[in-house]
């Protein structure tokens, strides 16, 4: 039996488009309409009128923290015109959580932008963070004193190669110039708003804010021996796992390391050359995988979770989690990553919490509705919520901090 440290934070985490419902405003909206990715987020969830219930589920469920995200387009619909009916919206929520003793860890951007922001070059212009920061002020005002962990940007990297580089989500752009630059910009967009919320934002339970980003890592390991696998690994685990992390952590503005861990890949470098070194991949069909494809594999967990030792910063695990029709995999997942996490923190990472993602089933980006990765199954039709058996399993974890073997 392993028993978490006191106050070890224990939750699920969501993000504004993915759940909330009808949001016009945004980028995401817009390429919908026009028939990008396989489904419409539609009313997704219906969370910006059930987060009341869903967050009294989530405590019910033993969970004591819930990390979701604020919708910028919501807030800001229009350049430099705030809505305040969206800013009470998030000043209840925070509420909300409160109300529920759910400690609330809030993601200020999570891939979708204002229509008005894409259009006017979004990401890829430098001079655009000053609109960003505008927004993390003005956000600061309902922030303050109600939260302590927050993330500026949620999986940079992912953003930028899945909008600028492979091209599968909006605007839809295949250039590593470009992807380059988006990442360097959302890097500024990051340490900008670090610097703003320790300038603004009070403290929340006697302790200041604690500010990162959430970081998606994969566990890089070769196909099969050899040099340029060997070499393909150590790039990628560059350029993916470490240079952006280093980068913030050298400009002082990570608090936390803020984790996301789903899978591993493995590297095979089939003809030497750039391309192949930081993009061939060949798939272990022996190997059990998600719904999406994605190898469980929680000692990539171990892996990295070892690796940020070397920072010497608290760590968060803040998205973790499968999409699977079988819910006896899903509580399988859970606990042998858990175990994973347990090791690490035995090894000495000073790890502080645990976020699987998701509460709900939700809306899967640039793949729809279909992919379940909720520890409540959403019925779409009716928007009733059904807690899953992991849920329960989970539940008994948050509750004791005990890990069963
Ligand atoms: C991400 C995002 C989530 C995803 C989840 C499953 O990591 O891409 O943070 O929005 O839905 O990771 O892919």
């Amino acid at each position: 039996m392993f028993t978490f440290p006191e106050g070890f934070l224990w939750g699920a985490a969501t993000s504004s488009h993915q759940v909330e419902g009808d949001n016009f405003f945004n980028d995401w909206w817009k390429w919908e309409q026009s028939g990008g990715g396989l489904d419409r987020s539609s009313a997704a969830c219906r969370h910006f009128s059930l987060y009341k219930e869903d967050f009294a589920l989530a405590r019910s469920l033993g969970h004591n923290a819930h990390r979701f995200s604020i919708e910028w387009s919501r807030v800001e619909p229009e350049e430099g015109h705030f809505s305040q009916s969206a800013l009470d919206h998030y000043s209840s929520v925070l509420d909300a959580l409160a109300a529920n003793d759910l400690e609330p860890v809030v993601t200020l951007y999570h891939f979708t932008s204002p229509a008005w922001f894409s259009r006017k070059g979004g990401w890829l212009k430098r001079a655009n963070t000053a609109c960003f920061c505008r927004y993390i002020e003005k956000m600061t005002g309902v922030l303050s004193g109600k939260a302590r962990y927050l993330v500026t940007v949620n999986e940079p990297l992912v953003y930028a190669y899945h909008s600028y580089l492979t091209g599968v989500w909006p605007p839809q752009q295949r250039s590593f110039i470009k992807a380059a630059r988006v990442s360097r910009n959302l890097l500024s967009a990051h340490e900008l708003a670090y610097r703003i919320i320790h300038d603004r934002c009070g403290v929340y339970k006697n302790t200041a804010p604690s500010v990162s980003v959430a970081h998606h890592m994969q566990y890089f390991m070769p196909w099969r021996p050899g040099i340029w696998n060997q070499l393909g690994v150590f790039l990628r685990d560059m350029m993916f796992n470490r240079m952006f992390l280093d980068a913030a952590f050298h400009a002082g503005t990570l608090d936390y390391i803020g984790l996301n861990y789903y899978t591993r890949q493995l590297v095979s470098v089939e003809i030497p050359g750039l391309r192949s070194l930081l993009s061939g991949t060949r798939s272990d069909n022996a190997w059990d995988k998600s719904s999406l494809g994605w190898d469980i594999y929680p000692h990539g967990l171990s892996e990295i979770l070892l690796s940020l030792r070397k920072y010497a910063l608290p760590v968060l695990i803040l998205e973790n989690g499968i999409a699977t029709v079988d819910d006896r995999e899903r509580a399988g997942f859970i606990k042998s990553h858990l175990e994973a996490a347990a090791g690490a923190i035995k090894a000495g990472v000073d790890l502080k919490g645990y976020f699987y993602w998701s509460l709900l089933d939700n809306f899967e980006w640039d793949k729809g509705f279909a992919p379940r990765f909720g520890l409540v199954e959403v019925d779409y039709a009716t928007q009733e919520r059904r807690a899953r058996e992991s849920a329960s399993w989970f539940s008994r974890v948050c509750r004791t901090g005990e890990l069963p073997e």
